[in-house]
């Protein structure tokens, strides 16, 4: 028997960047405002800001401890990326590869992850490429499904974005067109695996 989600997918909008001034708040101003006119997935904005945690230091990997949090900053980061059912992760690139910030908040939680489609929006030189290729090799390793289909915000687009005197999410429009295809496909995974999730949860 198969199982038909009653409602749209859950999607979390994972802003990776925490630096003050930050570029990151504005591509996620554009994600959220074009996501929340879709019918096929709800959007919500994660800000890792709003997710201090310490450099991992915890005696055993997550993959082994699961879902016993050490203590209440890790366990309401556990519990909201839980609640997804897909990601989008808006991120830059330090030294051609992802954010630290990102690293330490993926490497708190493990089953969370498993089993969820992510796909990526990354701005600076090369549109984010090296640390979005470098993030699909990671979620592989969280049991995810890293989709093809990513945003690459390229220097031209990132400057008038910045030198604009007021912000408008219609700055980042010239990528609408690439938006609804990554978010299309990334409800189609979501709805998938949250399917599978669910049949396997209840047993043969
Ligand atoms: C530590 C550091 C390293 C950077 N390395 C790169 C890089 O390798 N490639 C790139 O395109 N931009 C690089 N940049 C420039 C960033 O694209 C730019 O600062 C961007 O605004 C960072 O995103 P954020 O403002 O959301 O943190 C680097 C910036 C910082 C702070």
């Amino acid at each position: 028997m198969s199982v038909v989600p009653l409602a749209p997918p859950r999607i979390q909008v994972i802003l990776a960047s925490t630096r003050p001034g930050r570029f990151g708040e504005k591509p996620a101003a554009w994600l959220m405002d074009r996501l929340s006119t879709r019918t096929d997935l709800d959007a919500e904005l994660v800000d890792l800001r709003d997710h201090p945690l310490p450099i991992f230091d915890q005696p055993a990997p997550p993959a082994h401890t699961l879902r016993d949090y050490p203590n209440e900053a890790i366990a309401r980061w556990g519990r909201t990326v839980d609640e997804a059912d897909g990601f989008i992760v808006v991120t830059p690139e330090y030294n051609h590869g992802y954010p630290a910030s990102l690293k330490n908040a993926i490497d708190h939680v493990f089953p969370e992850l498993n089993r969820k489609p992510i796909t990526f929006v990354g701005y600076g030189n090369v549109g984010g490429a090296r640390a979005i290729e470098q993030l699909r090799l990671v979620a592989v390793e969280l049991e995810m499904a890293p989709l093809r289909h990513a945003i690459h915000i390229l220097p031209e687009l990132m400057m008038s974005a910045m030198k604009a005197n007021t912000f408008t999410p219609d700055l980042f429009a010239p990528l609408d067109g690439r938006l609804d295809v990554a978010a299309a496909d990334l409800a189609w995974w979501a709805n998938a695996l949250a399917a599978a999730r669910a049949e396997s949860a209840i047993g043969p």
